[in-house]
């Protein structure tokens, strides 16, 4: 990016919209919802949510500052700000840990966004409507058993995502944006109404906020910490980078509050859509990463004109996963820019990467099912898919934000950091400044030692 100027979004608004829609993504409907349920529920969304207000949006706002002071790609952001901090420590390695971890959830986000694709086609054909249980699970089944399937969508989403970051229509984003992310929202409330008046409400909701029957474990711990991290994107250096291309007239802790507000509002509205269907239709919580593909078809089948709502439902989520999947190809693009690349050489190749990765996700859910590559060290039943989406989720994104929170915390000066938000020296900043400098490094630091010592796997 060395002739060009750094480029920046049009409008508050304007940034507020693309950057929730880098964080709104898959993470709140299906990863949310088939993790939430996996959990066992209550523990685990309290856990959650503890997390994300206390943890992971600080976090946010903390990369998002580094971005805002470092103005270029990640690495190289990072490595500006160590040298004007005098610090000896390598404060870029985050950041290229990062860049790996980018495409390694992409390779992943590619298939599952892939199958949503592939439901949204299947509905434009008429698909669902009165469709029966059996019907729907034979349906996911089938597409997951000839690996082909899955990589012809897989292809076709990294496709669309790199051309877009290639040909770097911004602009055209943030107009796409206004327009889904509201549908998005409308289409979801309605789900939840169509829930409400379903058998299973009580049940769902008691499994979701039955804060007193909650279980508890190490793991379930690890997972929810994952999981808010994951659906705020923060951690790999993503919002670092859209924190970069942020107006210097943006209130950074007034957009972060608005984008996750937004992000938690889409999860909540989605458990509460998505639950009461399975608890009606017997469907175990537990059923893993399928949970989606068979409850939210299972809701438009019995919906008048459910296939044209199930279509609208699939394409407004795939938008959605394009969004965040484009915050996941940027850092790695930005970086190799810097390196002289030309932008699409750069996000074709990546691409690319993410798609060779993306045959470990896709085999997970066929011939490899019952592989399990790292049993012989106590990660039992876990297949390469487990290992990648956990081992990213649980275990770099929380480590990516603890180096954050220290390098604000610690490393830079608090008054440049107040200047630069900007914050008012009262109360509020006095608690976020807290909170980066020690309840989130000991929060995430005990985390570690419980999953450690008390079996974390
Ligand atoms: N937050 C997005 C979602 O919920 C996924 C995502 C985009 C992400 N960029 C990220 C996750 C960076 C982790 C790190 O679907």
């Amino acid at each position: 990016m060395s002739k060009r100027e750094h480029p920046s979004f049009s409008s508050r608004i304007g940034f507020i919209l693309v950057t929730a829609g880098a964080a709104v993504g898959l993470g709140n409907v299906w990863s949310f919802t088939y993790v939430a349920g996996k959990n066992g529920g209550g523990g685990f969304v309290l856990i959650y949510l503890l997390t994300l207000a206390f943890i992971a949006t600080p976090v946010f706002m903390a990369e998002m500052l580094l971005g805002r002071l470092g103005k270029a790609s990640t690495p190289t952001s990072l490595k500006k700000l160590q040298t004007s901090a005098g610090s000896k420590l390598p404060w870029a390695l985050p950041a290229w840990i990062g860049l790996v971890a980018t495409i390694l959830v992409l390779s992943f986000y590619a298939v599952i966004s892939g199958q949503v694709m592939a439901y949204g086609w299947e509905a434009l054909q008429g698909g669902f409507a009165g469709w029966e249980k059996d019907q729907i699970i034979a349906l996911d089944k089938a597409f997951k058993a000839d690996p082909s399937v899955p990589i012809f969508w897989s292809i076709l989403f990294l496709v669309a995502t790199a051309a877009i970051v290639s040909l770097d229509i911004r602009k055209g984003l943030e107009r796409a944006s206004r327009l889904m992310m509201p549908v998005l929202f409308v289409m979801l409330i309605g789900l939840v109404i169509f829930a409400v008046l379903r058998a299973g409400f009580g049940a769902a909701f008691n499994f979701l906020f039955g804060f007193n029957e909650m279980q508890l474990s190490p793991k379930i711990l690890m997972e929810a910490v994952g999981q808010a991290f994951f659906t705020l994107s923060v951690g790999v250096g993503g919002i670092m980078l859209y924190g970069s291309y942020m107006g210097d007239d943006v209130n950074l802790p007034k957009a972060s509050l608005w984008i996750v507000l937004m992000d938690l509002s889409v999860a909540l509205l989605a458990g509460l859509a998505i639950f009461p269907i399975l608890f009606s239709a017997n469907i175990d919580p537990a059923a893993g990463p399928g949970l989606v593909f068979i409850t939210l078809p299972l809701a438009f089948s019995g919906i008048p004109g459910g296939a044209i709502l199930a279509f609208v439902f699939f394409l407004l989520l795939t938008f959605a996963a394009i969004t965040s999947a484009i915050s996941l190809l940027s850092p790695p693009t930005a970086r190799l820019e810097e390196a002289g690349w030309s932008r699409a050489k750069s996000a074709w190749v990546m691409g690319a990467c993410a798609f060779v990765l993306s045959l470990a996700t896709t085999l997970s859910f066929s011939s490899w099912a019952e592989f399990h590559p790292l049993a012989f060290l106590g990660f039992e039943g876990m297949t390469p898919f487990d290992l990648i989406r956990e081992g990213v989720n649980n275990v770099v994104l929380p480590l990516g934000g603890l180096a954050f929170a220290l390098m604000v915390g610690w490393g830079l000066k608090r008054e440049d950091v107040r200047v630069a938000l900007p914050m008012e020296n009262g109360a509020l900043f006095s608690i976020w400044y807290g909170a980066l400098k020690y309840l989130v490094p000991i929060a995430i630091i005990a985390l570690f030692l419980t999953a450690i010592f008390g079996g974390g796997h």
